[in-house]
């Protein structure tokens, strides 16, 4: 069914594929983000699928505004500030405190307008990072592969904040039993310049992620599966997903980086090559999500 889809964040990378996608489904997108229009992908808007509005998330009233005028069906929350030292545009340097008060404020708003206009489905970005990760020093990780049972333990304002939009997801599943809202728990989404297992491999990677990426294309199609599989395969108000490619992407066997770096954590099965540290089967089973692009590390194995 051809949904209405306000997208938050619609001007940030991941926005941008996402609104795509959408479009390219047959979706309307109704993207909303800071920067003064146009958005830089708005060539749908000819086709008249795809409209772009400059919006504070925070401003709650503006939002539910936008949203009713346009009867949106569905929603896409990608919208959060963050210091990303990788970010080739720099923007502002946000301190923890605007980047707690401002996420959980966006997350927030966009559960509660979802709720009162009646608006079911509902998607968010989460993070690897909510269970405490790239801020934390050093990250516990219990076991591997990491699933969505695992301690939330974040330590930095932007890790804390992806656990508490799932927590607030948790809180408007119970009081409105019939929305379906999913946390997607991306890795580094890859833009396709990076796309290729030499790239990757150069770039490194911390230990602390965990050396995960995944694919704008993949993450695309999670997101939209989040919106669109049936209740009967998400029967439940509230789930996290993590979206990660099946491989990590150093070229180097994964059971070597786990003796190296985490010796304590508890391994829950063997490892072959650089299959990676992340166990994405509930997105599998309730969404019917695999990721389609990794790459396989073809040196030897462990
Ligand atoms: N890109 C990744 O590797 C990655 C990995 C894990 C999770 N995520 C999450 O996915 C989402 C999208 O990430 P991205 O890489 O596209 O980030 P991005 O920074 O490129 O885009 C985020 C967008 O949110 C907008 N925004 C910020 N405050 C806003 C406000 N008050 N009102 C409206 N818009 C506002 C920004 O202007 C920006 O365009 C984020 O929530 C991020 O935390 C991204």
């Amino acid at each position: 069914m051809a949904l209405r889809i306000c997208v938050t964040g619609a001007a940030g990378q991941v926005g941008r594929v996402i609104s795509r996608a959408a479009v390219n489904k047959g979706h309307t997108v109704f993207g909303v983000d800071l920067p003064p229009g146009p958005c830089p992908d708005s060539a749908d808007s000819q086709r008249g699928s795809y409209s772009y509005q400059q919006l504070d998330v925070c401003d709650i009233g503006g939002l539910r505004r936008y949203v009713e005028e346009n009867k949106c069906d569905a929603m896409v929350h990608m919208a959060a500030v963050l210091n990303n030292p990788n970010r080739t545009i720099k923007g502002k340097e946000w301190t923890e405190s605007d980047i707690h008060t401002i996420n959980t404020t966006m997350s927030y708003n966009i559960l509660r307008v979802s709720a009162d206009l009646g608006i079911k489905r509902v998607v968010q970005a989460s993070s690897v990072n909510a269970i405490g990760m790239l801020g934390s020093d050093p990250p516990i990780f219990d076991y591997f592969p990491l699933d969505e049972k695992h301690p939330f333990r974040p330590q930095a304002a932007y890790d804390l904040s992806k656990q508490i939009c799932e927590v607030q997801a948790d809180a408007f599943a119970r009081k409105y039993p019939d929305m379906r809202i999913a946390s997607m728990r991306y890795h580094w989404v890859v833009e396709p310049s990076l796309l290729s297992a030499d790239a990757l491999h150069r770039r490194g990677g911390e230990p602390k992620g965990l050396w995960g990426y995944i694919s704008e294309a993949d993450t695309a199609e999670a997101t939209l599966l989040g919106l669109t599989v049936p209740e009967q395969t998400f029967p439940t108000g509230h789930e996290a997903f993590f979206i990660v490619a099946p491989t990590q992407h150093q070229q180097a066997s994964t059971a070597a980086l786990i003796d190296q770096w985490y010796p304590h954590s508890t391994r829950r099965k063997q490892w072959r090559g650089n299959e990676g540290l992340y166990d994405c089967s509930k997105a599998e089973n309730l969404l019917g999500w695999t990721a389609k692009i990794s790459f396989p590390w073809t040196g030897p194995s462990s």
